[in-house]
């Protein structure tokens, strides 16, 4: 018999998976091989990963300009029944006017990735324009030049956008020795249940775990439980998709990240580790809602979220491009994410007189040692050690040998 699942439900009702069956798999092979072929970048093959497994449900492709004009103005899509749910970033897929004559009047193309394999299918698509300046605009707040996702992506692609329904051949492995942390959005809700989880806590992260963080994380286990959950399950969920050059790599953060658990700082019995595909924008409060979004698909009805999430320094400014504070209430006030809990949390840093890390306390602040990303790095660095109590000594050590593997370069 079957058990239903009590876990929230995915945006949409019903999760979207477009991976094609095994048993069509050579048909769809044959008939793609007749398309134009559109070929992906790095970035666009994770997009394609994200969107098959259903992180973004219901949107079941690169997105099309109506979707794409009301993710852009509303952060969020609107169903055909009339409900909202939240899209804060634009899902799309740039081409350039060579591209765009090569396709000419099909409706649909073929995917292609990187070393010219066949990934998928978009069908019915729409091409329109692509206003780089507005897109960036609207997305960051800001087009200061300087931001990774821009350089990266945005300013290299093309003048147009393709956008239509996707079908993927199969799923999409990396082979970098990390995919068994791939589990999907359909994955995660079958282990989720397995363990009959009462409650699925997620916390969204692109750093090395410190105490600060699994601060956040205990804690809200322990609230949990005081309001009478019997098995809350934690979604350690780094996100694995591009980051920025100085941000550690995903390899690095998983080895990381189970010495965390090996240590206990975290509680093996009760977490599950998990990659999220997705890649980073650095967009503040406009992207820690897309970073939720997608954890309500995985099943997660409790989000954890800090300090400047999803934060990034002003480009060509000293001080932070986004207020600190804001992602946390606009996350709390976002339309299409009711049903989701957001825990918001203060800034946690390190308490020299407590020799630990704890929420900071202005009444006194002299007290309290902020440690970031660079201060790290320094650390790290120079062979010194962070002060007691900031990060486990396995997972330190993790760092410092990356650190150090970058000085040998
Ligand atoms: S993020 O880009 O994934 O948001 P990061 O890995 O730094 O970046 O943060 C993961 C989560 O921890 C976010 O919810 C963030 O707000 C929170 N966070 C990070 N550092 C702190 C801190 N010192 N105090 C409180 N929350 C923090």
């Amino acid at each position: 018999f079957v058990v239903k699942s009590s876990l929230i439900e995915p945006d949409g009702g019903q999760l979207v998976d477009l991976v094609v069956p095994e048993i069509q798999r050579a048909a769809t092979v044959s008939e793609a091989e007749t398309m134009p072929k559109v070929r992906l970048t790095k970035i666009d093959l994770e997009w394609v990963h994200v969107i098959s497994e259903g992180w973004a449900s219901p949107l079941k492709g690169f997105m099309r300009e109506d979707e794409y004009l009301q993710s852009l103005h509303f952060n969020c899509l609107r169903m055909k029944n009339g409900s909202v749910v939240n899209m804060s970033l634009p899902i799309v897929l740039a081409i350039d006017d060579e591209v765009k004559e090569r396709i000419g009047v099909s409706n649909n193309v073929a995917l292609t990735g990187p070393n010219d394999d066949l990934v998928g299918i978009l069908r019915s698509i729409e091409i329109y324009k692509h206003n780089k300046e507005e897109r960036i605009a609207r997305t960051w707040g800001t087009t200061a030049p300087g931001l990774p996702y821009v350089e990266e992506v945005i300013t290299p692609a093309g003048n147009w956008l393709i956008g239509g329904d996707l079908e993927v051949l199969q799923p999409i492995k990396y082979n970098d020795g990390l995919d068994h942390y791939r589990l999907s959005p359909q994955q995660l809700r079958k282990e989720f249940d397995k363990r009959q989880a009462d409650a699925v806590f997620a916390f969204q992260l692109r750093n090395p775990v410190h105490n600060g963080h699994a601060l956040l994380m205990n804690d809200t286990r322990r609230r949990l439980l005081e309001r009478g959950y019997k098995n809350p399950i934690l979604l350690l969920h780094p996100l694995g998709g591009f980051v920025k050059a100085d941000d550690v790599p995903l390899d690095v953060r998983m080895e990381q990240h189970s010495k965390v658990l090996e240590d206990g700082v975290l509680d093996p019995a009760t977490t599950i580790v998990a990659i999220f595909p997705s890649p980073m924008h650095y967009a503040g409060p406009t992207e820690v809602q897309w970073h939720a979004k997608a954890r309500i698909n995985a099943g997660a009805n409790f989000y954890i979220v800090g300090r400047d999430p999803a934060g990034i320094g002003h480009p060509i400014e000293k001080r932070d491009l986004y207020d600190p504070d804001h992602g946390k209430k606009v996350l709390s006030m976002a339309p299409g994410l009711e049903k989701l809990n957001i825990l918001p949390f203060r800034v946690a840093a390190y308490d020299t007189v407590e020799k630990k890390m704890a929420f900071f306390d202005p009444s006194r602040a002299k007290e309290f040692l902020f440690i970031s990303g660079t201060k790290m790095r320094t650390y790290a660095r120079n062979g010194e050690n962070p002060p007691d109590g900031f990060m486990c000594p396995g997972g330190w050590q993790v760092l410092v040998k990356y650190y150090e593997s970058l000085q040998a370069e």
